[in-house]
């Protein structure tokens, strides 16, 4: 359990950390693999593998009565939910769905507040073998339609307070049949709308009638569990789809990489389940190995963070460096006044962790943040920092074992150490995603020589470390969610004002980019900041709070090619005084 730093000629290195059962990197991979996971978990089981079955109701008895859920609300309430009491739930849920004519295959939506009824719809959904799709809360009316319509999505849970959403675009989405809302607060008076397609239904009333029993049909491994929204340079966000048999790889990575030991760990990931880290490893992965997981339903406050790991005495750490950077912001003299020794692993994802943040989570927590790599396709992490490797700071770390990673050639070969390119997978790992829903075109053409392509840029060093340098298309990483270009610029001249827009990432010290729009206005209009205001606000609420420009810039009209795509790539390059490349297929 040795913190020392010591130096070496790639600067600043962490020794090994934690759990040192394996004697390195080499032996680590010796030792590891999906089978023994698999067996571990005791697959294949006579019914098949349900992730719901596993993370909840085959646990040995004496892990039925664990902590499986505490949660904290944002007023300070909190709730404590054993294994039992999920099984218990999650069968009426189950049932709920069964009896409102849910079938294996549709699509169901969980559009919550971080609430515990999250938790038990998506795995009553998985119960009936649904495919279920969570949805950020944060997100707006726009966001949520082309997600619903895309899925066909025929049921979705929201609550009185995100239902309006819902509401204002019901009319678009003809697969739904049923809303059903979580009435926590009895805030929710049902409207009595002319539209019949659509039934509305009160949780509460719906789990009171529905029987705590319920037989999980048997589940074939490759039956699909979850689908997660996913933003591209071109179109709307896509559907990546993932199936039951995950959950050995985010088991395996759970175990190895957070270095969970079940028995004696309480584990918190800040992740909203909104996102694949919040469902990854902020439920299937923990679970599956019967781990107590504390859930904070409110946003962002470092005292309150603080709060959490010392009252709930959080062992393990799963967080995102923008959250990072803002607890550096917000003061090392706060850490004081808490005890946080409870912490024995730290970890991040998301975002290129900056060594700067890893020093300073040493010399507060005297703890190394452990780096991982992965994306909503790979479903588990399958680049990180172990237990038993030494830390270089600003490296993402080696493959996990099983996972076969290279940097490739713009032919699609692996290059030398050393050599920046293509940031690649072979497409094995169980958690590998297995299409973009309706949508096979694009994941095969995600598929090259065997490979398939992340979108990112990176390099190995001698070593066999991997080194983030960067996307490839032009996705923005705001804070860690990832935001299409497109999307913003779709919501963007939806505003009366806009006749075209242009959307960048901007880099930022405290979120890594923040969306910067272009905007050409239409005639009539004038350039006035109270117009920024008002467009910004306009896309925050119909977009979503994290993908709104944090800048708007009016230019009189934006570059564009001869056949009328918007050269963002110029905008970026004049917007951050860079050399603008090829300029020759620009408009005259
Ligand atoms: O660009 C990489 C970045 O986030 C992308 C994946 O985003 P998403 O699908 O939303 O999943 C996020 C959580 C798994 C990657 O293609 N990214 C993720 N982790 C890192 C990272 N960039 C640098 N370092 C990381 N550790």
């Amino acid at each position: 359990m040795s913190q020392a730093a010591s130096s070496s000629t790639t600067g600043v290195v962490f020794s090994r950390q934690g759990n040192t059962r394996f004697s390195g990197y080499e032996d680590f991979c010796r030792q590891v693999t999906w089978q023994d996971t698999a067996q571990q978990l005791q697959l294949p089981r006579s019914n098949g593998v349900n992730k719901a079955t596993l993370c909840i109701d085959e646990h040995p008895p004496e892990v039925m009565q664990r902590h499986a859920l505490r949660w904290l609300a944002t007023d300070g309430s909190r709730e404590d939910y054993t294994f039992e009491d999920l099984k218990q739930l999650t069968n009426r849920f189950a049932n709920v769905l069964t009896q409102l004519g849910v079938r294996p295959g549709d699509r169901v939506f969980v559009y919550l507040e971080r609430i515990p009824e999250l938790y038990v719809c998506l795995f009553g959904a998985l119960k009936v073998q649904a495919v279920v799709g969570p949805l950020f809360s944060a997100f707006g009316p726009e966001a949520i339609q082309d997600r619903l319509a895309d899925a066909g999505a025929v049921l979705v849970v929201t609550s009185p307070t995100l239902k309006p959403r819902l509401d204002a675009i019901a009319d678009q989405l003809p697969a739904l049949q049923h809303v059903v809302v979580v009435d926590r607060y009895q805030t929710w008076q049902p409207t009595h709308t002319e539209n019949k397609r659509i039934q509305e239904h009160a949780y509460e009333t719906l789990m009171n009638q529905a029987s705590d029993v319920f037989t999980v049909p048997p589940t074939d491994p490759d039956t699909y569990s979850i689908m997660h929204y996913t933003s591209g340079t071109t179109g709307k966000p896509k559907g990546a789809v993932h199936r039951h048999l995950a959950v050995v790889a985010q088991a395996a990575t759970t175990q190895h990489v957070l270095d969970i030991r079940p028995e004696q760990d309480v584990y918190w990931c800040t992740a909203d389940p909104g996102w694949v880290t919040g469902t990854s490893y902020g439920m299937f992965g923990p679970w599956a190995l019967g781990t107590t997981l504390v859930v904070y339903e409110g946003p962002f406050d470092a005292d309150r963070w603080y709060q959490v790991i010392q009252d709930y005495q959080v062992t393990v750490w799963y967080t995102a460096p923008t959250a990072i950077r803002m607890l550096m912001k917000a003061g090392d003299a706060r850490v004081k006044n808490y005890n946080l020794g409870s912490l024995r692993h730290l970890a991040s994802v998301g975002e290129p962790l900056n060594p700067e943040a890893i020093h300073w989570g040493h010399q507060l927590f005297g703890k190394v943040f452990h780096d991982t790599w992965w994306q909503t396709e790979t479903g588990a992490i399958h680049i990180a920092n172990y237990p038993c490797l030494e830390v270089k700071p600003g490296s993402m770390g080696k493959p996990f074992p099983g996972v076969v990673a290279a940097v490739l050639d713009d032919t699609w070969n692996p290059l030398p150490a050393g050599e920046e390119g293509c940031l690649a997978l072979r497409p094995e790992a169980p958690s590998i995603f297995r299409t973009y829903w309706q949508r096979d075109d694009l994941y095969q053409s995600r598929l090259k020589n065997g490979w398939y392509i992340t979108g990112d840029r990176a390099r190995v060093d001698e070593d066999g470390y991997f080194w983030f340098i960067g996307r490839e298309d032009d996705v923005i990483n705001t804070a860690g969610h990832l935001v299409g270009p497109f999307e913003v610029e779709s919501a963007l001249i939806e505003h009366p004002a806009v006749a075209e827009a242009g959307v960048i990432g901007k880099p930022d010290p405290e979120r890594l980019e923040i969306i910067k729009a272009f905007v050409s206005l239409k005639v009539g209009y004038e350039p006035s900041e109270a117009l920024k205001k008002e467009i910004q606000t306009f896309v925050r609420q119909r977009l979503a709070a994290h993908a709104y420009p944090r800048e708007v810039e009016f230019i009189a009209s934006l570059p564009k090619t001869r056949s009328g795509k918007i050269m963002r790539r110029l905008l970026k390059a004049r917007e951050l005084g860079l050399p603008e490349g090829d300029t020759s297929t620009l408009e005259e």
